[in-house]
């Protein structure tokens, strides 16, 4: 059974480094998750991989279904989730092409199925989301990190934004004010879905831009992509490195 399973974002629809040994197609009560799920080695795991926005990357952040997602990656045995969410970066430190493991969310989303809890009779469910992470999966990421050489900021908070387009410079100023660091527009429902399932799940965010009103110009996809490649070679290196705790 692979315990670990990667949901991989914008710049990482494939692992490089992940040795294949199959290929699972889902079915849920939610409908079909973006893609079939792989299955393989990487490092010293088995691992479970699935493409948030499909392997042609073609599913925008609003249109994912985060609930087969979820419970696809479950149902095939995951039990933690380490999510790749592409951001921008809101405060100078959180500099294009860093990586960042968040320790908190605030989410601005809205018209997105974020419950298992709404059909039936079964009674209502408020899940504890006072940490939206798991910190047993955090910790490990950072242990990773440090053992692949590879430089993380160790905390920070997530700003989940609707998208699909990018935010206004006032908007930013908002979220700022806030107290977010850094925005991206997958965090959630998936983490909160991941928490009613009960899997450990926690993210490593990498930088593709400067948020708006704090980049010289327009932010082009060419950038956010250039920035995202070199971003996700430290990422396939950390995730060699994970030691489930
Ligand atoms: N805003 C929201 N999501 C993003 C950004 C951004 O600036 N960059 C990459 N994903």
């Amino acid at each position: 059974m692979s315990k670990v399973a990667i949901i991989g974002g914008t710049g990482l629809t494939s692992l490089q480094n992940l040795e294949i040994s199959g290929r699972e197609i889902m079915h849920t009560p939610y409908g079909e998750p973006s893609s079939t799920l792989v299955r393989g080695t990487l490092g010293n795991n088995d691992v479970l991989f699935l493409p948030r926005h499909g392997s042609g990357h073609t599913i925008t952040p609003h249109r994912i279904n985060y609930r087969a997602n979820l419970w696809a990656l479950k149902e095939a045995g995951a039990e933690m989730i380490i999510a790749i969410n592409a951001v921008g970066g809101i405060q100078p430190e959180y500099q294009p092409g860093c990586l960042v493991i968040p320790d908190q969310i605030i989410d601005y989303t809205w018209g997105r199925n974020n419950t298992f809890f709404e059909e039936g009779d079964n009674p209502v469910v408020h899940v504890d989301f006072t940490w939206p992470y798991c910190e047993t999966l955090r910790q490990s990421l950072l242990q990773a990190a440090s053992q692949a050489g590879v430089d993380v900021i160790k905390q920070g908070t997530y700003g989940a934004t609707q998208g699909p387009r990018l935010e206004t410079a006032a908007e930013i100023n908002k979220l700022e004010a806030d107290g977010c660091n850094t925005v991206g527009m997958t965090g959630m429902p998936e983490a909160v879905l991941a928490r009613e399932l009960e899997v450990c799940y926690a993210s490593v965010g990498v930088v593709a831009n400067t948020a708006a009103g704090r980049h010289e110009g327009e932010i082009t996809m060419e950038e956010i992509e250039q920035h995202l490649a070199e971003g996700m070679k430290n990422v396939r290196t950390l995730l060699e490195h994970v030691i489930p705790l």
